[in-house]
């Protein structure tokens, strides 16, 4: 029987079978596969286990503090954070291609999670030994479509599949690989962890850093970190965060349109709401939201952001589009 019990006792067990007493690793990426994948490692071996939270400098406005606060409390897991925003925009800078994104993105995670070992190993309990493992948070559908299943195409390279460098010296730890999105949820809520981590929208591991169209920078992130912020805030207020699979905000940084502001012409940047319905990620439909929100959304931004002067709707299913626009 497939219960969402014995998921985490048979889960449970293979981790303490593959890991033995050896040390392990695991990067919160803000997001609930991370924190279900660790929360379940931390059941199964406990101390053994150090997590890592990499600020990418990517995330989304209260990100950090969610993870710093919330899962610590939840878990009592061991957390390390690594402040690395400059070193990823400085290996992001003038990049535009998504794939090139994607791939320096999951490198420098790698990277990331490699310096933090030392201080890892600083802590008193893990003195001499070494950290063997890598938890990740893959799910079924990123094993698919990174290639990973029988006769798939690789559409894009999930930065935790496809990106991973192949001089990796970690062993891979994916207790979720077999699960779609709702049964990782359910896992999550049996292992205690908060509802309002477990039904979390989905947010990608390369974070905001896929949600601007041309090369990311500082002030870039700046505008698409308040534009998305002001855009949650209205959903929840809504009312619809569970009506809604998630809803990128995605900011066309390249691009410019003409508008009017009080007396003067404006010359400002678009940004995408990508408003998405969704079983598992695999197929999505447009969320019909209601046109009230949509004006308040639009509203909110272009009076509150003064570099952006129109909002714009996605209205395309998945196939064709994907869900993100990189
Ligand atoms: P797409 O854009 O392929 O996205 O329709 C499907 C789902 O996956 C999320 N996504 C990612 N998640 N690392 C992740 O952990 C990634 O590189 C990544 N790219 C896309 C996306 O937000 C959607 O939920």
């Amino acid at each position: 029987e497939w219960t969402t019990g014995s998921i985490v006792e048979e889960q449970v067990a293979a981790i303490r079978e593959q890991v033995g007493d050896a040390r392990l690793i695991c990067g919160l990426s803000g997001g609930v596969d991370s924190a279900v994948a660790a929360a379940l490692v931390q059941k199964a071996v406990g101390d053994q286990l150090t997590c890592v939270f990499v600020d990418h400098g990517l995330l989304r406005e209260g990100e950090a503090e969610q993870v710093e606060r919330d899962f610590v409390a939840a878990t009592g897991a061991k957390l390390h954070v690594a402040h690395e925003a400059d070193r990823f925009l400085a290996a992001l800078e003038g990049v535009a291609d998504p794939e090139q994104k994607r791939k320096i993105i999951g490198r420098e995670f790698i990277r990331a999670f490699e310096d933090a070992e030392e201080a890892v190993l600083a802590d008193a309990a893990a003195a001499g030994a070494t950290v063997d493992f890598l938890v990740q948070g893959t799910l079924y559908p990123d094993v698919v479509e990174s290639g990973g299943g029988e006769g798939a195409a690789n559409i894009k390279s999930h930065h935790n599949v496809g990106g991973l460098p192949e001089d990796m010296r970690f062993q891979l730890v994916e207790p979720l690989r077999a699960l779609f999105k709702d049964e990782v949820r359910a896992v999550g809520a049996e292992l205690g962890l908060p509802a309002a981590m477990v039904q979390r929208h989905p947010f990608p591991g390369p974070g905001l850093g896929i949600r601007i169209i041309g090369d990311i920078t500082q002030e870039r992130l700046a505008i698409l970190r308040r534009a998305d912020a002001i855009a949650r805030q209205e959903l929840t207020r809504a009312g619809l965060d569970a009506e809604v699979w998630q809803m990128p905000v995605v900011l066309l940084a390249d691009v410019r349109s003409v508008g009017v502001q009080g007396d003067g012409r404006t010359y400002g940047h678009p940004v995408v709401l990508r408003p998405v319905s969704s079983e598992d990620a695999m197929t999505a439909d447009f969320s019909r939201l209601p046109y009230e929100l949509l004006a308040t959304i639009s509203n909110r931004i272009t009076n509150e952001i003064e570099e952006i002067n129109r909002v714009t709707l996605d209205v395309t299913s998945k196939p064709p589009g994907t869900i993100e626009w990189e």
